[in-house]
């Protein structure tokens, strides 16, 4: 094996191998870029201009060093020309064969010592290693799009792979100024296999109905803090690259959480690839733009009732919080304390049950909020009675939107208004809503959240809504990761933070959030899911660090 990687291939100048092609030559290596054709070629030299013009533009980088990068970027289209590579790292489109085919070609063309590295996100190593004449040294060099900016490198090793191979390029990588984190061969390997049930899941949530397009990455976003929405996101990595990688993991783990969605394979079918055709689950100004326009499915904006008077029923944190919102957002704000005496409320708009025993008594018992004789079904039917036709009624609390208008008789004017705590984007507050709740009443807490300075995502009310029902199961997956001994705490932390940009890894997300109310909202998707769905079973080891009261990091 060569002593020293100075001298890197890449073979493919799409928007990966074009991003791995810079980072080395910022790095100071010598890069070789192959293409099969003179047009592809131009692509890629054209992205690397592009990429590296912003950042002039910027003022990261002078024209000066700009110009050292591309001096040291030869772009050919022959792959003898990698004859002097160290270190060769295929990036051509998500085939076995095709891959099995570039490395088969290799073993006739490099240095004895050279590395072979695939950027695969997620075909098997273990295949494409099989084809070469010398399979130890063939390893997993996966990057992250996009590839200059994100500093995670998955070095993805056989159980043939020679241990100086993986070494050598975890060292690169290292040299580089990216984060490498070391695992076995595995569908997905650690981000792909955890990004891609979630990312499924969103899906889903999509093509069911239970949330816009809009809301959806608004609720993830700033909901989650996560750098982007779910589908934003797809359309930046390419729905026909997510439809391949989704089939990939399918395949491996057989779970109804990565089975194939019938609405990518339609929108792929349609030549909706995303950002690079201009059109994917958004319309963009221009092909390979990130700039949405509006289309068909942009919603309209909503037509709220003017509200001024704004009641709060209950005594409590949550209470004080929507009362100090309410008022700094303009409303004229009634704090109902007493839940035994409503009828200051009677002229009001919009009235929140907040009311903080409520929270104990469905923590007791989620599934009977509408049976007879509770506080809380006394305080809604109470609700009906005094205030006018047309108030708007919503809860804070963790009954279900269809309880509250059974209970008040008033079906239209009954939603769910969930305050999630606020993220480094912002915070959200979730509307559920029935199938009987009108659009104004909609569209009036819309306004409300929006005055109340957080953004508002608006989705069908079922358990965890939007946030809960796509972070935790999310959490759970990670932790059940590790559970099978794949990676350890501080890999898929590493990987997840510095693969996704997620402001932080899971397991750390998992310490912040609190073990226990991760479980226990792992356990009511469980059972408030139509269904029995695997992947929501609380994994034995995140139970078991609730039960030691153990954290996972620090
Ligand atoms: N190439 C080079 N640099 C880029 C870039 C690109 N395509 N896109 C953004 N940047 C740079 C910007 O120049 C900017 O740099 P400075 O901070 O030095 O000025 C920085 O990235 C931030 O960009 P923006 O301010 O334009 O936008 P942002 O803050 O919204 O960040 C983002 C954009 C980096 C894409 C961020 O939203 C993010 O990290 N999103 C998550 C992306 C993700 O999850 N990627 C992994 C997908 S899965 C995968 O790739 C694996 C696979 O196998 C499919």
């Amino acid at each position: 094996m060569a002593s020293e990687i100075n001298t890197v291939g890449v073979i493919g100048l799409g928007t990966m191998g074009a991003g791995i092609v810079e980072v080395f030559a910022r790095g100071g290596c010598t890069v070789i870029g192959v293409e099969t054709t003179t047009p592809y070629a131009d692509r890629g030299r054209a992205i690397l201009q592009g990429s590296t013009d912003r950042a002039v533009a910027k003022g990261k980088l002078d024209k000066a060093g700009q110009q050292q990068i591309l001096d040291r970027i030869t772009i050919s289209t022959q792959m003898a020309d990698l004859a002097p590579a160290h270190l060769v790292v295929e990036a051509v489109p998500e085939t076995i064969d095709l891959k099995r085919a570039v490395f088969g070609e290799l073993d006739g063309i490099v240095r004895p010592d050279a590395v072979l590295a695939s950027n695969t996100s997620s075909l098997s190593i273990t295949q494409i290693a099989a084809t070469t004449a010398h399979p130890g040294r063939v390893v997993g060099m996966h990057f992250f799009n996009p590839a200059p900016v994100l500093k995670l490198v998955e070095v993805i090793t056989t159980l043939g792979t020679d241990p100086e191979v993986t070494a050598s390029v975890a060292d690169v990588a290292q040299r580089l100024g990216k984060k490498p984190v070391v695992v076995g061969d595995r569908a997905g390997f650690v981000a792909n296999y955890l990004l891609f049930g979630y990312l499924n899941s969103a899906m889903r949530m999509l093509e069911h109905g239970h949330v816009s397009r809009e809301d959806l990455d608004t609720a993830m976003r700033v909901g989650a803090g996560l750098p982007m929405g779910p589908l934003t996101l797809m359309d930046l990595i390419g729905l026909d690259v997510c439809d391949h990688i989704g089939e990939v993991i399918y395949t491996h783990s057989r779970s109804p959480l990565h089975a194939p969605s019938a609405m990518l394979q339609q929108l792929v079918t349609c030549g909706r690839t995303g950002r690079k055709s201009g059109r994917g689950f958004y319309t963009y100004a221009k092909a390979g733009g990130a700039q949405v326009v509006a289309d068909d499915d942009t919603p309209a904006p909503g037509e709220p009732r003017e509200l001024r008077a704004v009641g709060v029923v209950g005594t409590g944190a949550l209470a004080d919080e929507l009362v100090a919102r309410l008022t700094e957002g303009g409303y004229a704000v009634t704090h109902a304390d007493d839940p035994s005496d409503l009828e200051p409320l009677a002229d009001v708009g919009l009235v929140i049950e907040a009311k903080e025993e409520a929270q104990e008594e469905v923590a007791g018992d989620t599934g009977d909020v509408a049976g007879q004789g509770s506080d809380a079904d006394e305080l809604f039917a109470r609700l009906g009675e005094v205030t006018a036709p047309g108030t708007v009624l919503a809860t804070a609390n963790s009954y279900s939107a269809a309880a509250l208008a059974a209970r008040s008789g008033r079906p239209e004017e009954s939603a769910v208004l969930r305050m999630h705590a606020p993220t480094g984007n912002g915070q959200v507050i979730e509307i559920g809503r029935t199938v009987a709740t009108s659009t104004v009443t909609v569209d009036t807490l819309r306004a409300v959240v929006t005055a109340m300075g957080a953004e508002p995502v608006v989705c069908r009310d079922r358990t965890g809504l939007v946030v809960d029902a796509l972070l935790v199961p999310h959490l759970n997956d990670a932790v059940r990761m590790c559970e099978q001994g794949y990676a350890s705490v501080a890999d898929v932390d590493t990987a997840i933070q510095y693969g996704l940009g997620y402001p932080m890894g899971p397991f750390a997300m998992i310490d912040r959030i609190g073990a226990d109310e991760v479980l226990a909202v792992c356990e009511e998707l469980l059972t408030g899911t139509d269904g029995f769905q695997a992947h929501l079973v609380p994994s034995p080891l995140l139970v078991e660090h609730v039960l030691l009261d153990r954290p996972f990091t620090g």
